[in-house]
């Protein structure tokens, strides 16, 4: 029996012996080759430059790759260009036959590509063959499963595809990364140019051969290698038609606005500093895991890392021991070894990068505490790391340290823990963990994160989305949300409307001089409109702007005269400045928390109040915008009447516009949910003043934002009329702001404004250049509408192409079981 007593003992003591997995065969197919080209029109060519790829665990060269300059990029965009129209009118079966084969052929290969992608990035063995592998051949089914519905499905059927994406990824899930964006571009028909990161090129360099084997036509998928300038090449390039990009904010904000005024279509997926959020009544060894799962799984290098750890006081000190004696049991070393928990870190710049924020931290007063046993000293090798006693503004707890470095901080209270984990410019993910549902369900839908993932973390799955708030992007990978990246609808392609396009800008030329010139308040040109009908002078007329709920002077106290079809003036309007946009955001921002927690029928019920209103004053409306315009009766009729049914559609979508629960394959759901995104600035046509501006800034409010509107600038007249109607509509003050002035500098103010979260753009001026430029400043979502569009037209002036972009979505994992 002494032996049973030995028997635990001896566990503890027990050393792991090595387990490598075998690189024999990558090793020969990269001794090879030797020397890569890229992968252009179906085949590698040539290419110049080139540079060494090394072995973050060795420094040991693995393969030379090329460095892609002007005509390299050129040749591959012509190539996907040249693929796009046949691969474009390909049925949706026989893109999903590629798809498919190509999941099948990572299946096949998937202890190669572990073991390549290993060798090139440092990662685990563990992890590329247990999720980064498996998780590319299933988003390569997932979206072989896409392709085959595309011509079928009631929402994607009317859609196209944009055309040529250019795709750059970074290294830290190289394989991954390029299957979130080649699987979704391909299955929706589009071309490919991809331009993996230069640390990380070669397992999309077998990928390349994997399409070619497949059959995959020539063109349809080019590979690109190089750096950051080959990247700029590629977002530079002018025929490419939509950018994808993952990696840091800093070159997102970069790329953002080198693809401004261009019409390229962007989505941006950067950094993180994700909440970790433990309330006292969580699971505390579970919770250990899951700290071990978010911030050392891939050594920290994950743009949704648990970075941020947020412990309710009271248990605060057991969860700091409990992961302290963890962490002691931790192994660092050779990534390929299959007992390893921690590889190595990508590059030496990234180590340099993390040892001098943890040296920032702990000159700030920070406590770093590090396990007792110590790393290789060969290779790219960087401890698990404590950092505690930091406040919520240090360096630390604010920068993406993108290594394996987490920091703790305690809160009290939970809504104290929601405003501590909103409190960084980003908002990627977020995990937390309670045994209460009550509160996580609380709690999830107020931190303003992409994914939140409650008593889990790091989870993903092709059948979800995944993508940022705020500084950390825009836009969707995965799931059905992931598509709209890589379509338009179909009717956009198709060239402008015969009919009434936008009212077109032939016929507000002539109306942008009606615009007088400025004058001090009080002090405006004489109303040449003639007398009243008695002989008396015409009431004069000044519409204030509307901030607030209330009617509000312009701050400079000037005001503009506005002039009808015929040239008679018609009032004034104030010229609102950048005193009043920014009283007019902040009114918005104190209106947005009652108004986006409103019901979704609260917010129907006062939008329909809204058109009963409206509806009710159509003469006056009418003969407004006759005057205005210049249109007939019944077309200013026809005006006040569609806007009428344009309140009653948003009225009936706000609570229609609804989410989904993913089918993600753990035993879990995801739920789906749009959110409102916060402060909008809307640029409104000039046609149509009153249509166009109901049909811009209702779906924005119907979805829960709240808006600065800047309105037709030809006919502002009818906007002030319009808040007449708000007033008598129970609309709560500040859901929608109205300021009229000069449209270019009151939008250079919104686009410019850090607390506002999304901007559109409806004006025909050319503006959208400085609009998606000055947004790169806190990564708004823009929209700047650049097809001719018939406001009359509800198939392409309402509904859910308005509703996508006025809301984000969020994917909430609530695994089960218990
Ligand atoms: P990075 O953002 O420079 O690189 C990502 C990709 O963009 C690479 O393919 C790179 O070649 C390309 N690129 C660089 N400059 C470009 C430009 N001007 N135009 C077009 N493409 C360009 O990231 P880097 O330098 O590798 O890492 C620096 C920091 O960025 C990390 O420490 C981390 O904080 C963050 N990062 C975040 C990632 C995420 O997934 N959120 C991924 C990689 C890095």
């Amino acid at each position: 029996m002494t032996e049973s007593v030995e028997i635990p003992e001896l566990m503890e003591r027990l050393e792991y012996g090595p387990a490598p997995e075998s690189a024999a065969e990558v090793r020969r197919w990269l001794e090879e080759r030797r020397a890569f080209g890229h992968f252009i029109g179906g085949r590698f060519v040539d290419g110049s430059d080139h540079f060494d790829v090394a072995n973050p665990a060795d420094g040991s060269v693995l393969a030379r790759v090329a460095q892609g300059g002007p005509d390299d990029v050129d040749a591959a965009v012509r190539a996907a260009r040249a693929a796009f129209p046949a691969w474009a009118a390909l049925d949706g079966h026989a893109r999903a036959r590629y798809l498919y084969a190509i999941a099948r052929q990572v299946q096949k290969h998937a202890r190669f590509l572990a073991v390549l992608e290993t060798l090139d990035n440092g990662k685990p063995i563990r992890e590329t063959r247990d999720i980064d592998i498996p998780l590319v051949a299933r988003h390569f089914y997932h979206h072989a499963g896409w392709a085959q519905l595309l011509d079928t499905d009631p929402e994607l059927r009317d859609q196209r595809p944009v055309g040529v994406a250019g795709q750059i990824i970074p290294w830290n899930f190289p394989l991954l990364m390029l299957a979130w964006k080649v699987a979704p571009a391909l299955a929706t028909g589009n071309t490919v140019v991809l331009k993996p990161a230069e640390y990380t090129p070669l397992t999309a360099l077998r990928f390349a051969e994997i399409c070619r084997e497949v059959g995959l036509p020539d063109g349809v998928l080019n590979v690109v290698t190089g750096d950051g300038d080959t990247g700029a090449l590629l977002v530079r390039h002018p025929d490419v038609d939509k950018i994808a990009f993952t990696g840091s904010t800093e070159v997102g904000r970069i790329i953002r606005r080198a693809t401004a005024g261009t019409g390229k279509k962007l989505s941006l997926e950067l950094g993180g500093k994700s909440p970790f959020v433990v309330y006292e009544d969580a699971d505390l060894d579970s919770v250990v895991e899951g700290v071990v799962d978010a911030i050392w799984f891939n050594q920290g290098q994950v743009c949704c890392a648990g970075s941020r750890i947020l412990v309710q006081e009271g248990v605060a000190d057991r969860l700091v021991h409990k992961l302290r004696q963890r962490m002691e049991r931790l192994r660092i070393g050779d990534p390929l070894d299959k007992g390893i928990d921690i590889g190595a870190i990508v590059a030496p710049v990234q180590l340099e990068r993390i040892e001098g924020l943890v040296e920032e931290g702990r000159r700030e007063g920070a406590e770093i505490w590090q396990p007792s046993w110590g790393c290789p000293e060969e290779g790219c090798f960087y401890p698990p790391t404590l950092i505690t006693g930091v406040s919520p503004a240090a360096t630390v707890a604010q920068v993406e340290i993108f290594g394996p470095v987490v920091v703790l901080m305690t809160f009290r209270t939970p809504d104290e823990s929601v405003e501590l984990a909103n409190n960084t410019p980003y908002g990627l993910a977020a995990s937390v963990w309670t045994e209460n549902i009550n509160l996580a369900l609380d709690v999830a839908p107020r931190i303003k994160a992409g994914t939140v993932w409650v008593n889990s973390t790091n989870l993903f799955d092709a059948a979800s989305g995944f993508g940022g708030y705020r500084e950390s992007g825009f836009g969707r990978e995965g799931g059905r949300e992931g598509l709209w990246e890589y379509l338009v609808p179909a009717w956009h392609t198709e060239g402008p409307d015969p009919g009434d396009a936008d009212r077109p800008a032939a016929d507000n030329a002539g109306r942008a001089d009606r615009h007088g010139e400025p004058g001090p308040d009080g002090d405006a040109e004489v109303d040449d409109g003639g007398p009243g009908p008695d002989g008396t002078p015409a009431v004069d007329r000044t519409a204030k702007l509307y901030i607030g709920g209330k009617q509000s002077r312009p701050d400079g106290g000037y005001s503009l005269v506005v002039r009808g079809a015929d040239g008679r003036r018609l009032g004034e309007v104030g010229r609102g400045n950048r005193k009043d946009v920014r009283n007019a955001v902040e009114a918005a921002h104190r209106a947005l928390p009652g108004w986006a927690g409103a019901a979704a029928h609260t917010r129907a019920q006062i939008l329909y109040y809204i058109g009963e209103n409206l509806s009710a004053r159509q003469d006056e409306f009418a003969a407004g915008i006759r005057a205005a315009t210049g249109e007939t009766e019944a077309a200013a009729r026809a005006e006040v009447d569609a806007a009428v049914r344009r309140l009653f559609a948003y009225a009936a979508w706000a609570d229609k516009w609804d989410g989904a629960v993913h089918h993600t394959p753990i035993r879990n759901v995801t739920l789906a949910m749009p959110e409102p995104i916060g402060v909008f600035g809307v640029a409104c046509p000039d046609a149509y003043p009153l249509l166009g501006l109901v049909s811009t800034v209702v779906p924005a409010v119907a979805m829960g934002n709240t808006v600065v509107a800047l309105p037709s600038a030809t006919a502002p007249l009818t906007a002030t009329d319009f808040y007449q109607v708000l007033d008598t509509s129970d609309l709560p003050g500040g859901v929608l702001n109205i300021v009229t002035g000069p449209r270019a500098e009151l939008t250079e103010v919104l686009a410019g404004h850090y607390d506002v979260d999304a901007l559109w753009y409806f004006a025909r001026d050319g503006g959208g250049e400085m609009v998606e430029r000055l947004s790169a400043g806190n990564m708004k979502r823009t929209w700047v509408d650049r097809v001719p569009r018939d406001w009359s037209d509800p198939a392409r002036a309402e509904g859910p192409e308005f509703l996508r972009h006025a809301t984000q979505p969020k994917n909430i994992w609530v695994p089960y079981g218990a």
